[in-house]
């Protein structure tokens, strides 16, 4: 028995492979649970007394060889693998990485300012938290004065002096306007806060993006070309309509209309009918509101207009109700995959 067990470790001295599974076999010959190595052990106790000491020792020797073995030659295949460089093997399959998908609200701004981008608008922001100055006085809504009423306002503190959570981007404009003289070309995205009950077509908390446009002779036709061209890149529709409105810090003030068309049953369903949507409040800077900036209104005039994120997203997107954009839910996010 124990030349058996020395032609075996010959035979373990003498092996070699590169082949994982040819391992993996050698192994189970030897050292499984059925494996050669547990049949000697099981003939030891059979072994008369005075061999037992030379067998048990053989069979030792032959356990760890067999043991170093299959341990040395898996060695040499992984340094093999890792000589292959740092990337290991490039032909094995790729782990699939979820990739993510931008917030629909922020494609739609993105596109926005890209539009405004091509013609020349920078991009301004300021606090979410306003004093009253920015967000009412300058822009000619001194204290009550009714129109401020049109914009129910969260207060921080009203005492000594009222600080608010911002209720349009126009107080950035404010900023801007003090700190640079014209021309001025300007788009001002941001978050907006209205104290107002939260349903399916409006949120107390909401996006919008304002523009001014200021420098010499700027008259109400410049404004009108501009958002003629913002709704042809923006739409795809190149008719739109003003309809006279009012806005403290405006004068004219409009209301702008795009015609959508009347082609589907959602197209009725959204214009009522009439074919035409409402997308944005617009009219020329108020003089006072350009002398409240430190901005000669002899010298320039200008123009400036505002409008909500969520309203656009949900007309470009067929979004129902404007509480999707707030929920997170993956489902709905993952729909909207953009490059911008
Ligand atoms: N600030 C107005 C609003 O929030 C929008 C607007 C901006 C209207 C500029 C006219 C000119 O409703």
């Amino acid at each position: 028995m124990i030349q058996e067990i020395k032609s075996h470790i010959e035979e373990v001295e003498a092996f070699q492979s590169e082949d994982l599974q040819q391992i993996e076999e050698f192994r189970i010959k030897y050292l499984g649970k059925k494996g050669l190595m547990n049949d000697f052990f099981k003939a030891f106790k059979e072994v008369p007394n005075e061999e037992k000491k030379e067998f048990g020792k053989t069979l030792n020797q032959l356990k760890t060889l067999a043991t170093d073995k299959v341990k040395q030659l898996k060695e040499t295949i992984e340094s093999k693998q890792e000589e292959k460089g740092i990337y290991g093997d490039l032909t094995r399959p790729a782990e699939m990485a979820p990739i993510g998908s931008r917030h629909p609200i922020s494609i739609v701004k993105n596109q926005i300012i890209e539009i405004f981008a091509n013609i020349g608008f920078n991009v301004s922001e300021g606090p979410e938290i306003e004093d009253d100055w920015h967000n009412f006085t300058a822009l000619n809504l001194p204290e009550h004065h009714p129109a401020r009423d049109m914009q129910d306002t969260f207060f921080v503190q009203r005492d000594p002096k009222d600080i608010l959570l911002r209720t349009h981007t126009s107080s950035v404009q404010v900023r801007y306007m003090e700190e640079n003289q014209p021309p001025i070309r300007t788009i001002s995205p941001g978050r907006v806060f209205r104290n107002e009950d939260i349903s399916a077509r409006s949120h107390c908390i909401f996006h919008q993006v304002e523009g001014l446009y200021i420098d010499k002779k700027v008259s109400f036709s410049d404004l009108k070309q501009t958002l003629l061209y913002f709704t042809k890149q923006l739409f795809g529709k190149s008719k739109i309509r003003l309809r006279p409105s009012y806005f403290p810090f405006t004068e004219p003030s409009a209301e702008v209309d795009i015609y959508w068309g009347l082609e589907t049953e959602t197209d009725y369903r959204i214009t009522k009918g009439t074919g035409w949507l409402e997308i944005m409040g617009c009219g020329m800077v108020d003089p006072n509101v350009l002398t409240n900036c430190n901005i000669d209104p002899e010298k320039y005039s200008g123009f400036a207009f505002g409008m909500g994120i969520e309203r656009i997203a949900m007309l470009l997107y067929q979004i129902g109700d404007i509480r999707m954009f707030y929920e997170n839910d993956a489902r709905f996010l993952e729909q909207f995959k953009s490059s911008i």
